[in-house]
């Protein structure tokens, strides 16, 4: 099949390139030039595990290319992915000016039957909003719109992409219907999940909503066993073996960052208010999320019993989770932040994030970026462990004690054994607990 992908963001781009694995021929768009370029001499824009090579792959066997041209990309193939960002406006709603820009763009460009398809995360009724635009664009347009929203995570896109629990496609006409049975020819039949456009726009805010109020629940229980004395690792333990509950996403942690659940549960709870429904447990969720970014700082603060003015603390991590450079929303900007208010000296060092971290955090001086680990430690007075990344996993800690006097380690991930922690001698912090 020929496929159009508009946007070669994280989305777009592993799409196109996993749609092309899978034997489609791709044309990726984007309108920015630069990207566009890289894309075409094989750069990966983005730092995503393994896209390099799928590219080259697809690339050396013809399956895709790459322009800023979208009238040429839209004559040689009538199947249209539109995935291009959907950010937080200023009121928290979605932004959909990218996406109504570019629906407008295929009906000006078109004059054979297009299928417009939404993979960016957009909120119930826009592809409503998209046929009545492309309609009044273009009258004569024999088209069909559908939704069919994206589950994958960065930092696991492609397995995501190619081995996903489900694929969720909204549709209202049996032409649509055809053409994905096509385009996920290759998946089981029984992973392909129908149902009307509106319905498959909510099941991705649903989706998403339900996995942040996960991360929420589990992240308050893990201060209630803080302050009673229980132990939050057997508590998610035993929960997530109930197979009711699941074992996924019930990882305690500074709270849930990233370009996607923070902006979508916002704009779930707007389109709720503009429809006067009460989504007061995901509102609950947002407040829970924003307030966990201070209290991180505060337990850090109270593991140098509040005397934190001047003092060198190490940040492990600055990414919103491991696998990524991606810093949006991330829990560790805003503790590198309100540690650097209260006159800490910040070491920060992340392996993928620096570069991005830098441009976020210019304003505070106190805030140094390190190459390596272990210049970020060196007689530290304190290591924060912000990112789950290996590389922190994987500490030499008898190489720790010898970089620093301090034995104080504050871990916003629980990534060690708490007992073998303190018989190594830290005065090992995590959440949930003290050791
Ligand atoms: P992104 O910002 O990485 O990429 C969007 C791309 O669209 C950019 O490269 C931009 O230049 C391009 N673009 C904007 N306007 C354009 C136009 N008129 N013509 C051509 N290209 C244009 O965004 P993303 O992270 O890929 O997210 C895209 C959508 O997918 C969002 O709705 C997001 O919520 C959703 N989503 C993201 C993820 C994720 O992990 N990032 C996962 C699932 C769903
Ligand atoms: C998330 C969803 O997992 C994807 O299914 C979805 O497609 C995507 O949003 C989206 O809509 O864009 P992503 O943001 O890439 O994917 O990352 P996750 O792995 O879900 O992590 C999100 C945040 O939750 C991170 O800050 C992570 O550290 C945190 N988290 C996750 C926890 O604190 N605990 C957990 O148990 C799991």
């Amino acid at each position: 099949m020929k496929i159009t992908v508009i946007g070669s963001g994280y989305v777009g781009l592993v799409s196109g390139i996993c749609f092309a694995k899978l034997g489609h021929d791709v044309i990726c768009v984007d309108n920015n030039k630069s990207k566009i370029s890289q894309l075409k001499s094989g750069i990966i824009p983005i730092f995503e595990p393994g896209l390099a090579e799928l590219l080259k792959a697809v690339s050396d066997s013809g399956k895709i290319s790459f322009t800023t041209d979208l009238k040429e990309a839209l004559k040689t193939s009538n199947t249209i992915f539109i995935a291009v960002g959907t950010p937080q406006d200023e009121n928290g709603a979605a932004d959909l000016s990218y996406v109504f820009a570019v629906a407008q763009e295929i009906a000006q460009s078109s004059d054979s039957y297009k299928l417009i398809i939404t993979k960016s995360t957009v909120p119930a009724g826009t592809g409503a909003q998209i046929k009545t635009l492309v309609q009044k664009t273009n009258p004569t347009l024999e088209f069909s719109v559908a939704s069919n929203p994206e589950f994958l995570r960065e930092g696991a896109a492609i397995s995501d992409f190619t081995n996903p629990d489900r694929i969720v496609v909204g549709v209202e006409d049996d032409k649509s219907r055809a053409i994905f049975a096509d385009i996920y020819a290759s998946f089981p039949t029984e992973k392909i999940i129908y149902s009307d456009i509106i319905t498959a726009e909510l099941i991705k805010y649903a989706s998403n909503s339900f996995l942040a109020t996960k991360i929420s629940f589990i992240n308050e229980m893990a201060d209630l066993c803080e302050i009673v004395g229980g132990d939050i690792k057997s508590l998610s333990n035993a929960m997530g073996l109930d197979s009711r509950i699941g074992e996924k996403f019930l990882n305690p942690g500074p709270g849930f960052g990233g370009s996607c659940f923070p902006k979508d549960i916002m704009a779930i709870v707007n389109v709720a208010k503009e429809n006067k429904v009460s989504l007061s447990l995901i509102e609950s969720v947002i407040t829970s999320n924003n307030d966990r970014k201070i209290k991180m700082a505060d337990k850090i603060s109270a593991a140098l019993n509040g005397e934190i003015n001047g003092k060198k603390i190490t940040l492990l991590g600055l990414a919103f989770k491991a696998n990524t450079d991606d810093i949006r929303y991330s829990p560790a900007t805003v503790i590198a932040e309100e540690l650097a208010k209260k006159g800490a000296e910040v070491f920060a060092h992340d392996p993928e994030a620096i570069e991005n971290s830098k441009k976020e955090l210019a304003a505070f001086e106190n805030i140094h970026f390190c190459e390596t680990v272990d210049t970020a430690i060196q007689d530290t007075d304190l290591i924060v462990i912000a990112t789950e990344w290996k590389e922190y996993r994987d500490l030499d800690w008898e190489k720790v004690k010898a970089l620093t006097h301090s034995r104080k380690i504050v871990d916003l991930r629980n990534l060690f054994d708490a007992i073998q922690m303190k018989e190594s001698g830290f005065d090992y912090f995590y959440i949930g607990g003290k050791a």
